[in-house]
């Protein structure tokens, strides 16, 4: 596995971000968990949600449990990626009182990763019927960054159309697609692959895998240090 981006270097970004991350119920939970732990090491400030569906995912795909209780779930998350008291706060699918309900007090970004094609077409469509789809509507209409991390194949016309609204409401569609000219070794790597695309445009500093044509302060892909 690939050390954890740290803040530092020339992508420092100059304050900490409180962003808020989605786990709905498409396949791809280690990307969510890999870009959660990444947004704790870079010191972020997370408001989770997640739905049921994630948590069926959960079980089947990574062998995790992921309590009911927000609370349990706050301990849960913590303990496994080594957060600060406070960092990670977990919010129940029907908490209209949690800030990323409101305009008033949304988080500077959103990321819902992995995103299910139901939460995609909700979002599309302004349902807002639970936190995770008020919250990403909350963002749009604030104009603030919303990454939506789509997971199914193939997609049909509904889908394409969901996503095309999205983007055109002011979404980034960041399909979970590993490039392979870093040469990966590992599913750790094609998974960091990804998250650092996400990373990238939260503007959350990292140095999970080499830039083409070279870190800003690092040397080029396929050379050695
Ligand atoms: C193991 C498993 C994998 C799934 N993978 C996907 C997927 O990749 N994409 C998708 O859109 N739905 C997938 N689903 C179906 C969604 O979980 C289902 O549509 C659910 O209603 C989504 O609810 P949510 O958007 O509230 O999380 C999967 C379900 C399970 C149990």
């Amino acid at each position: 596995m690939s050390a954890l981006g740290r803040p530092g270097g020339a992508h420092e970004s100059p304050s900490l971000k409180t962003i808020t991350l989605a786990f709905t119920g498409a396949s791809g939970l280690p990307f969510g968990l890999r870009l959660l732990d990444c947004l704790v090491a870079a010191q972020c400030r997370v408001y989770l949600v997640y739905s049921s569906a994630a948590q069926v995912v959960a079980k089947q795909e990574c062998a995790l449990s992921i309590p009911a209780q927000p609370r349990e779930a706050e301990r849960m998350f913590r303990e496994r990626s080594g957060a600060a008291e406070g960092q990670i706060r977990v919010f129940a699918r029907e908490d209209w009182n949690a800030p990323v309900a409101s305009g008033s007090n949304p988080a500077d970004a959103m990321v819902v990763c992995p995103c299910s094609m139901g939460t995609l077409g909700a979002i599309a469509h302004g349902l807002a019927d639970n936190l995770i789809e008020r919250a990403a509507d909350v963002m749009l209409k604030e104009r603030r960054p919303l990454v939506l991390v789509p997971r199914e194949t193939p997609l049909s016309t509904i889908h394409l159309a969901n996503m095309l609204a999205l983007a055109q409401a002011g979404a980034v569609i960041l399909p979970p697609s590993p490039g392979f000219y870093t040469h990966p070794s590992s599913i750790a790597d094609l998974v960091d692959f990804v998250v650092a695309r996400i990373l990238d445009q939260l503007q959350v500093p990292h140095s999970l895998v080499p830039r083409w044509a070279g870190d800003r302060d690092g040397p080029p892909i396929g050379t050695s240090a």
